[in-house]
């Protein structure tokens, strides 16, 4: 992103916010790992969106028609010794000329310059709950004001959730996004064909996770967009399984998800393939299944339709071909009705994608499923996992398969972002033929 992107967004939001009013935005904090040992810093979705700088110890305030600056960020000072440990600080001068701030003062000062710019504001963007810390200083902030009022000094009356505001801007993305998105989903198919590419039975998950990181970041993706699954077998059937620590076996489905994040924007693609290259039929009968429900999500996602409609589609294929292949038995309508899939389906179709994997936007509207819109990206990602219940035939067991795509919704339908990682039968088998 650009400059000018970050620019633009500013100003959307100060057009919702309108006079008198204040926004105010801290940056995550660090988390620590163990002891002096601290996770990689990634900084808050909204906070990188606003601003594109990315130190922790920082909150931007904008404040709309402010004579002295609407877009100020508090960050922290230049300190050689610091810089010589932990890295570069932009420092003030780095906020205003690098980032674009109209105005930038130490984080230390806070404390001593927000109840100021706080003061005569009728409404306050702030998010409650999210920072416990910072929240206590915001409510230490609005009691000094409040207690001021003798003084003539007014404390604003009305506190809007920032982060609600700000979700429905991210919702829609703009050329730039659409362009990030569609990087990170191209680097991540690259990444699954590597890994169909490298899988060979005896390996263990973790070094195939190897081969897709390594992708990831040859290609400019520092880091994944969450932790990598990697599940072979019954493994596939833990949808959060993100160990990736045992031995893939010779007969099994290897699940695999893995997206990565590109200049703060996510992929998140899931493929499942044959560890030894050929898919059994059973395999390949559920297997198709999963691929048909995701082609009929897939083909509703267009403007107007509805957010649930996607997932109604994949729920219909996936339970005529589970009552096709003997494993649910009865009326197809009224399987549907009863969700008798759930046992084998057990999530939904997918989620908004964007900054976050799981993106931020509402999905219902007045209580009703949101329609679709030009420029929002989603998930499409039905699955079918089968353990071991006592009631199915041995030949259906620890069965995992999840076939997820990025889709952006165009003027005229779709768009699959993730379309170069191959997903039918024999394109699979015979890519991973071709590598042997
Ligand atoms: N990778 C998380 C998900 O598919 O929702
Ligand atoms: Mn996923
Ligand atoms: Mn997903």
């Amino acid at each position: 992103m650009t400059k000018k992107d970050f620019l633009r967004r500013r100003q959307d939001l100060m057009d919702i916010m309108g006079p008198d009013t204040i926004a105010i935005l801290p940056n995550a904090p660090i988390a620590n790992r163990n002891r002096d040992v601290d996770y990689n810093y990634r900084g808050d979705s909204n906070f990188h969106y606003l601003s594109g700088f990315d130190e922790p110890e920082s909150v931007i305030v904008i404040v709309p028609g402010r004579p002295h600056g609407e877009y100020l960020l508090f960050c922290r000072e230049k300190d050689l010794a610091k810089e010589i440990w932990d890295g570069y600080r932009a420092g003030q001068e780095g906020a205003i000329d690098l980032y674009g701030a109209d105005d930038s003062y130490p984080i230390t000062d806070l404390d001593d310059i927000l109840p100021g710019l706080l003061e005569g504001k009728e409404k306050a963007f702030y998010t409650m709950g999210k920072l416990p810390s910072f929240d206590q200083r915001m409510v230490g902030w609005l009691n000094h004001l409040r207690n001021a009022s003798r003084q003539g000094k007014h404390s604003p009356t009305e506190i809007i959730e920032l982060d609600h505001t700000l979700n429905e801007l991210r919702l829609f993305k703009s050329k730039s996004e659409i362009k990030a998105m569609r990087y990170a989903a191209d680097v991540s198919a690259q990444a699954h064909i590597r890994a169909m590419q490298f899988t060979q039975p005896g390996q263990w998950e973790y070094q195939v996770e190897a081969e897709i990181i390594h992708e990831f970041m040859k290609n400019d993706c520092r880091s994944p967009a969450y932790p990598s699954i990697v599940g072979g077998g019954e493994n596939g059937c833990i949808l959060h399984y993100i160990e990736n620590n045992h031995r893939l076996k010779n007969n099994d489905l290897l699940l695999i998800d893995a997206g990565a994040e590109y200049d703060y924007y996510a992929a998140d693609i899931t493929r499942t393939f044959p560890v030894n290259g050929t898919f059994s039929n059973p395999q390949k009968a559920l297997y198709n299944i999963v691929l048909d429900a995701q082609k009929a999500a897939i083909e509703e996602v267009k403007p107007g339709n509805h957010w649930n409609q996607p997932h109604e589609a994949a729920v219909a294929v996936l339970t005529e071909g589970l009552l096709n292949l003997g494993l649910l038995k009865g009326k197809l309508s009224k399987l549907i009705k009863k969700e008798s899939y759930r046992e084998f389906y057990m999530h939904r179709t997918g989620h908004w994608l964007g900054m976050d994997v799981h993106d931020v936007g509402d999905y219902k509207v007045g209580g009703q499923w949101r329609e679709l819109e030009a420029g929002m990206v989603l998930t499409v990602e039905p699955g079918l996992y089968i353990r071991d219940p006592e009631h199915i035939d041995k030949k259906w067991h620890f069965t995992g398969i999840r076939i997820e795509d990025d889709v952006l919704v165009t003027k005229i339908g779709h768009d699959v972002l993730s379309k170069a990682a191959p997903k039918e039968v024999d394109d699979i088998e015979a890519l991973m033929a071709e590598a042997k």
